[in-house]
This record gives C-alpha cells, sequence and structure tokens, in this order.
C-alpha cells in the first residue's frame, strides 16, 4: 500500500509551493502527490506562474474539476486538450476531431462515434481480448526470469484491441504501437536539452498519414468492417462524418485508446507488484476483480491533466478566472481528493462506491471506457489466474511526460501458480 504522511498545514495565505506540475519528468518532483494533499484543501485552483510553459490555472480538487468537465461553454476544449497543445485560437481540427470540439458540433461527432461503441461491439470484442491477453501472460509465464511487463504485455494489448476496433490490418499493429507510445511524450523542460515534443509530433503525423492512406484504400474492399470502415460507410446517415472527420477521428480513438490503456495496465500491473496482500486478495476472491479494476484506474490515474480554456470571466473556488485563461484539471489530484475518497491514498480493491473521474466526466468523458475496462479485467484475471505473486525488478522508468502517468519500462518477475482458477 502507498501513503503519503500529510505535510505542513497551509492557510490560504501561505505562498504556493514552488512546483512545475508540467515538467515531464515525475522523478524531479517525487513528492508530488503530498504536495497536492496539502494544496488541496486551501489552494484548491490556484494560478501556477511561468515555468517550463506559459502560466495557467491549476484545478486540483475533485469538487472544481467536475464543474470543469460538466461546463464546456464557460470551459472550452478547442484550443487543445493538453499543455504541451494548447494555442492562443482554436485548433485547426476543432470542429472536426470530437477532443477538440465544444457542444452543440461534439454532439453529432460523438453520436457518430458512440452508436459504433454501443451495438455491443465491445461485446463482441471481449472474448477474443481475453484470449490474447492469456496467450501473452502464458509466454511471460513460460519464459521466465525477469520481464518487461510493457513490451511484453501492457503496449501490445491495446494496439491489439484498438486493431479489432477499428479494422486495422495486424501486419500494421506493431509500428502503430511503436508511433503511438512516442506521440504524449512532452516537450522536455529548457534544462534538458532535448526535445521529446517533436518526436511527439513527427508520430503524430506519421500515424495521420497513415489513417488517411487506411480510409483511402478501405473504401475498395467489402471484406473490411471495423469501425474505420463503418464511420467512412456512413455516408448516407444524418450523422455523416466527412472524410477528414473520419480520418481525425480514427486518429483520436487510436491514440486517446491506446496510449492511455498503456499507461492504466502499466499503472495496475505495478500496483499488483508492489502490494502483496493485494494479489493475495484478488487470487483468493477473483469476484473483485471488476471493483479492483476501477480502483486501479482511480489509484494510478494515467491521465495526468487536461487542458481547457475559459469563455468569459468566472469565479472557480474564489478565483477570479479571466476570459482568454487556460485552466487545467489535474484528475491524478481530484482522485485522491479525501473529501470524497476515504483512505485515498489507499489502494483498496473492494472500494464500493468509487465515483473515481480517471474516465473524465461531463460531454468529453471517455467514449472507450467499455473496452479500457475489458482490457484491464483480462489482464488482471489472468495474471491472479496464472501466478501467485510479482515483484519489481531494477530498471523501471516512468515515461516522460506531464500528460500521461505510467511506465515506459516496468521490469517484474513473477512466480508461477501450480493450478488455475478458471481454467
Ligand atoms: C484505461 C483506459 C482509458 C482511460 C483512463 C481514458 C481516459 C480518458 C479521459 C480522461 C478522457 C477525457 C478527455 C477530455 O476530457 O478532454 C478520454 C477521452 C477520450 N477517450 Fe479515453 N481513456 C481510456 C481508454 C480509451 C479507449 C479504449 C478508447 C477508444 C478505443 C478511448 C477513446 C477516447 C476518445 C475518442 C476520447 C475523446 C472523447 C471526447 O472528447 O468526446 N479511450 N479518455
Amino acid at each position: 500500500m502507498s501513503s503519503t504522511s500529510p505535510g505542513p498545514v497551509l492557510d490560504r495565505t501561505d505562498p504556493i509551493p514552488d512546483i512545475d506540475l508540467a515538467d515531464p519528468d515525475p522523478a524531479r518532483t517525487p513528492d508530488l502527490e503530498r504536495i497536492l494533499a496539502t494544496l488541496r484543501p486551501v489552494h484548491p485552483v490556484f494560478w501556477h506562474g511561468p515555468k517550463s510553459r506559459p502560466g495557467f490555472w491549476a484545478v486540483i480538487r475533485y469538487a472544481e474539476t467536475m464543474r470543469v468537465y460538466r461546463d464546456p461553454t464557460t470551459f472550452s476544449a478547442t484550443n487543445g486538450m493538453t499543455l504541451d497543445s494548447l494555442r492562443p485560437g482554436p485548433d485547426p481540427a476543432s470542429g472536426m476531431m470530437v477532443e477538440v470540439t465544444d457542444p452543440p458540433e461534439h454532439r453529432r461527432l460523438r453520436r457518430s462515434i458512440g452508436a459504433l461503441f454501443a451495438d455491443g461491439v465491445v461485446t463482441d470484442l471481449e472474448p477474443e481480448i481475453d484470449r490474447y491477453v492469456r496467450r501473452l501472460l502464458v509466454a511471460v509465464r513460460d519464459r521466465g526470469g525477469t520481464v518487461d511487463v510493457v513490451e511484453a504485455v501492457a503496449s501490445r494489448v491495446p494496439t491489439h484491441a484498438a486493431g479489432l476496433l477499428l479494422g486495422l490490418p495486424p501486419a500494421d499493429l506493431d509500428w502503430i504501437t511503436s508511433r503511438t507510445s512516442r506521440v504524449f511524450l512532452s516537450r522536455a523542460a529548457a534544462d534538458d536539452g532535448g526535445d521529446l515534443r517533436q518526436e511527439a509530433e513527427q508520430a503524430n503525423g506519421e500515424l495521420l498519414g497513415y489513417f488517411s492512406r487506411l480510409l483511402r484504400t478501405s473504401r475498395h474492399r467489402s471484406d473490411a468492417d471495423g469501425l474505420v470502415q463503418r464511420l467512412a460507410a456512413g455516408t448516407a446517415d444524418r450523422d455523416a462524418l466527412t472524410t477528414g472527420e473520419v480520418v481525425l477521428n480514427a486518429l483520436n480513438l487510436a491514440i486517446g485508446g491506446t496510449t492511455t490503456t498503456r499507461a492504466a495496465l502499466t499503472n495496475l500491473l505495478d500496483a499488483l507488484s508492489r502490494m502483496p496482500d493485494v494479489f493475495a486478495s484478488l487470487r483468493a476472491n477473483p469476484s473483485a476483480v471488476p471493483t479492483a479494476v476501477e480502483e486501479a484506474v482511480r489509484w494510478g490515474n494515467p491521465v495526468r491533466h487536461l487542458a481547457r480554456v475559459a469563455t468569459c470571466d468566472v469565479e472557480l473556488a474564489g478565483q477570479a478566472i479571466k476570459e482568454g485563461d487556460p485552466v487545467v484539471v489535474w484528475p491524478r489530484s481530484a482522485n485522491r481528493d479525501e473529501a470524497v475518497f476515504a483512505q485515498p491514498d489507499t489502494f483498496d480493491a473492494g472500494r464500493h462506491p468509487n465515483p473515481h473521474i480517471g474516465f473524465a466526466a461531463g460531454p468529453h468523458s471517455c467514449p472507450g471506457t467499455a473496452l479500457g475496462r475489458a482490457q484491464l479485467r483480462a489482464v488482471l484475471r489472468h495474471t491472479v489466474d496464472l501466478f501467485t505473486a510479482c515483484e519489481p525488478a531494477e530498471g523501471a522508468r516512468l515515461m516522460q511526460s506531464n500528460f500521461l502517468h505510467g511506465y515506459e519500462r516496468l521490469p517484474m518477475r513473477f512466480t508461477a501458480a501450480g493450478d488455475h482458477l478458471f481454467t
């Protein structure tokens, strides 16, 4: 279990500690969770002065995060959803790509995507996802020794699932994994020299080109029935997407679906390796897997921040936000809010209710929640079936990203089970 010791008690007149929330290197602020826990009750919304990025309002408490999520008229997503992509005017994809479009136009795009998710697609994919996960974990068991679970499991499952959903050619999946793993690398802080952001932008451009080509070639195939093809075929529909919209939203689904889920899977496996009691309790009681999955998303919360811009002057937790100010929510902090979650730093596999906002809330809340959960459930279920324990090994490295919290490398050792729960 993880626990943070309470920090010094602040009051509203105390200055904000000199932290850089936008720093892509989590190692530079190892006590960030503790600092945020101290700040939450007294400075739930504060001006984060310019550091490695221009300044922004940081929203770190649950109640105010919900207000921002649920009010897209005041807190617009059109200027970009991350600190790295945020710009003074609308994103060029705004009005066409779901994540950078506000209601009412957002509703048309969400209907097209949502309808394709809703008609049992995920339920139909689940057995294949389950079989795939089992194969990967059996290979981990058979290989033995130390295994980097990012390479062996967490990077593969989301691309496989997205490939099934989007109708991507299996031969392309490794390349897609290699590109999506780069898109949320952050611009390095000035004193770092290197600029990972350039690499990220190149990966994004290559994926955009890929989906344009895929759509062109799928139009001529009658055997292709993935989401890309179904989105493209919706031409007679009143919500029909243009070709440009199909390409951008397929890209949004592929990137949104794989990067977040990969990070969530690494956080889940990390939690299991650090908490042998949680592992043992789930092995003894696998019916707790669904609540443990929710807790893994709350506790390990892969999406560190989401950006919005105020469309008018507004007050939030007593702060006077001006029209045009960037407003950035930090759901990792909101999901540890002690006003909402009892013992928020404890991983409670049976936590219920668990109103976490790891999949966000409001109009932009994640449409891929069911698919993300299905993957986490499969990995957790087969891990506690095939193994009796796992432990961290040397060489773990967190992603260099201020947007995603997850591991780039996560070596672990597993103890194989003599008996199985499910087979
Ligand atoms: C554990 C896995 C996942 C997590 C933690 C997650 C998290 C999130 C969050 C926090 C947002 C809100 C963005 C915002 O408010 O600006 C979001 C949006 C989105 N997610 Fe997910 N996601 C996951 C899996 C998936 C999957 C599997 C897919 C699709 C295959 C997907 C596709 C999307 C899309 C398209 C959006 C934009 C929705 C909109 O703006 O209306 N996500 N996700």
